[in-house]
């Protein structure tokens, strides 16, 4: 069966400096209290290597944020998904709305980069949602199945099972404001039957797929508890130890 997982997604933020305290500090109190769930940690590109010497990767997975969409070669400031995994990183973000807003990386890209990224032997925490605007006009589930469709369902069954999704209403990231536990559970559900249609429920159902949007220590518990949301990706809330172990403690 699926695993519940709570990821950080630390985005750019903290010195290498902080980001090894911080992999410290959360591998001491996952160590004294071992969680019931996997536990990722998503850090800047410069932190991989560092973080991975840190912690035991048993306790804690880690994860690059980004990866390149070519194997290597003359692209200038990229880092190629080869490279994530000869830092020791196992995971990596990909198809984040930061990345689809600001860096224009479209179900195109993000289709090669999850190719590259599962050929190197990294799992994709792959993010799909929806902005206001999209939700506003009811077009949610035909924007999250369309980005679903666009960069994943070419995979094979077996490469598909590989995958972890998360769902981030572009709306919920960083604003304060959650999707409800109703809301979240909705679309959820909807993204697993649409797995189901394609690929059957015994693969829908092994598919972890994540809440992401101003999750916090006092909602985590109320958004997992639902039987289609098997955990979060964390932004703000992945910064401070205790903050990250109080969302990681919902199961
Ligand atoms: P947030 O970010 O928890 O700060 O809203 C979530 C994310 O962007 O992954």
């Amino acid at each position: 069966m699926r695993q519940n997982i709570v990821a950080g997604n630390w985005k750019m933020n903290k010195t290498l400096q902080e980001g090894v305290e911080l992999a410290k500090e959360l591998q001491n109190a996952l160590q004294a209290k071992a969680p019931n769930c996997r536990v990722i940690i998503g850090t800047p590109f410069i932190h991989l290597s560092e973080v991975c010497k840190t912690v035991d990767q048993e306790l804690i997975g880690v994860a690059a944020q980004n990866c390149a969409d070519h194997e290597s070669g003359a692209y200038t400031g990229e880092v190629s998904p080869e490279m994530v995994k000869s830092t020791g990183a196992s995971y990596v973000i990909l198809g984040h709305s930061e990345r689809r807003a600001y860096y224009h990386e479209d179900n195109a890209i993000l289709k090669t980069k999850v190719d590259l990224a599962l050929k190197n032997g990294l799992t994709p925490i792959f993010c799909i949602g929806e902005v206001l605007e999209e939700r506003e006009a009811n077009k949610h589930f035909e924007v999250v199945k369309s980005q679903i469709e666009e960069a994943l369902f070419h995979l094979s069954a077996d490469d598909f099972k590989k995958i972890i999704l998360a769902y981030e209403p572009v709306w919920a990231i960083g604003t304060g404001k959650t999707a409800s536990p109703d809301q979240a559970q909705e679309i959820h559900a909807f993204i697993r039957k649409t797995l189901a249609e394609k690929y059957g429920q015994n693969v829908a159902d092994e598919i972890s797929i994540l809440y992401g949007g101003s999750c916090k220590p006092s909602n985590a518990k109320e958004l997992f508890a639902n039987p289609d949301v098997d955990g979060g990706l964390i932004g703000g809330a992945s910064l401070k130890a205790d903050d990250f172990m109080g969302i990681i403690a919902a199961f």
